[in-house]
């Protein structure tokens, strides 16, 4: 069963909590929440304050993407903000492995993410320690861009690798997923998908969510 999470960085700021409201009544599974420091990614997003205003108006779990460099400074307060699964990007930390013991000592569920050029064999050792896997399909930074067709390679790999091994952890595929490639993406093994502007980004983002649960 498809676990769909909109993403906030394609809905209109001003009406956070009513968009989210729409998403939620409609279907969705998760909220994704993409956290940008300007550093590791060329823009700027939102912090802990916007993560806490929306745990205030959702029971959605939330599922909060750090594109921070070094984010071992901000686990905890983003844990206090409200969040549920925290995803650091593999490479935006020296401590690795210490940082997901970080995120699994607060209580949360702990991810990591990988840029397009990064292999998934860099994963191997902290598998183990892991309760998903989030394969970027776009250079991280801004909404709305083309899904990189490398990605389908990537997600074959890690879920071939999952199964040999009896990992449980969650794949999460993050930009450019749309209603054309989420069939193909869940078939090659993803779990979760994340849907910024083919959610937020359409007229009525209601039917947007149930037209990606009704996929097969
Ligand atoms: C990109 C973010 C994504 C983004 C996806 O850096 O990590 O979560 O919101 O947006 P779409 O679905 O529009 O590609
Ligand atoms: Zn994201």
């Amino acid at each position: 069963m498809l676990i769909l999470a909109p993403s906030v960085l394609s809905a209109d700021f001003a009406r956070l909590a009513e968009h989210i409201q729409t998403v939620e009544s409609a279907g969705a599974d998760w909220l994704h929440l993409d956290v940008m420091d300007g550093l590791f990614v060329p823009n700027l997003s939102f912090g802990q304050p916007v993560v806490r205003a929306i745990r205030a108006v959702t029971t959605l779990p939330l599922d909060v993407h750090l594109m921070i460099q070094d984010p071992g400074r901000y686990l905890d307060s983003f844990a206090q903000a409200g969040a549920d699964i925290l995803t650091i990007h593999l490479e935006a930390c020296v401590h690795l492995h210490r940082n997901l013991q970080q995120i699994k000592a607060l209580g949360l569920q702990a991810g990591v993410a990988l840029n397009p050029h990064t292999p998934v064999e860099s994963l191997w050792p902290v598998l183990p320690d892991l309760d998903l896997v989030c394969l970027m399909s776009v250079n991280p930074g801004f909404g709305g861009q083309a899904f990189i067709p490398a990605t389908m390679n990537k997600l074959a790999a890690l879920d071939r690798y999952r199964k040999e091994h009896g990992f449980t952890f969650r794949i999460e595929i993050d930009g450019g997923v749309d209603l054309i490639n989420a069939a193909s993406l869940m078939q090659a093994g993803a779990d979760v998908l994340v849907a910024g502007n083919s959610v937020f980004g359409q007229a009525d983002a209601a039917q947007a969510v149930r037209a990606f649960k009704a996929i097969r």
